[in-house]
């Protein structure tokens, strides 16, 4: 089973980004985690990280072709891009949304996600953990 993981923008400066936030592990450190789970589980796991929409929306429909399943986290995105959001829906593989913080007690333009609707299920305020509840959903 091969697995997509999308970070989206702003995710690169993990680690220096409003660690109160996000906590202090980097970008690499968050892969070397997921790489390590989806060894565990047997899955073939890649992942990526795009500032633009743009490169978003590329990825989602290069991913229908060989994934089977697509971890997202769209940053910012998610509460407004409905490039995404329809890209998801065009290329009927589950996409699984993630959050490092709990968006849903956060401001309030962060509790809306455009994404949620089409998307195969949400994981939001566990911060690493997050990813790697989703890498365990997709692997069921
Ligand atoms: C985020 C939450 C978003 O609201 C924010 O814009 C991000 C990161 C998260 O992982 O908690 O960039 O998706």
């Amino acid at each position: 089973m091969r697995v997509l993981v999308i970070h989206g923008p702003n995710l690169n400066l993990l680690g220096e980004r409003e660690p109160e936030v996000y906590g202090d592990q980097t970008l690499p450190q968050i892969d070397a985690q997921i790489a390590q789970l989806a060894k565990e589980l047997k899955l073939d796991v890649r992942a990526v990280q795009h500032n633009s929409e743009g490169a978003i929306v590329d990825e989602l429909h290069a991913a229908r072709a060989s994934y089977d399943a697509v971890i997202l986290n769209p940053g910012a995105y998610t509460h407004y891009a409905y490039a995404i959001a329809d890209a998801i829906a065009a290329i009927g593989i589950p996409v699984f949304e993630v959050h490092l913080s709990n968006v849903s007690a956060r401001e309030p333009f962060r509790r809306i996600s455009v994404v949620a609707p089409v998307c195969a299920g949400a994981i939001s305020g566990f911060g690493v953990h997050s990813y790697l509840l989703a890498l365990r959903a997709a692997a069921r």
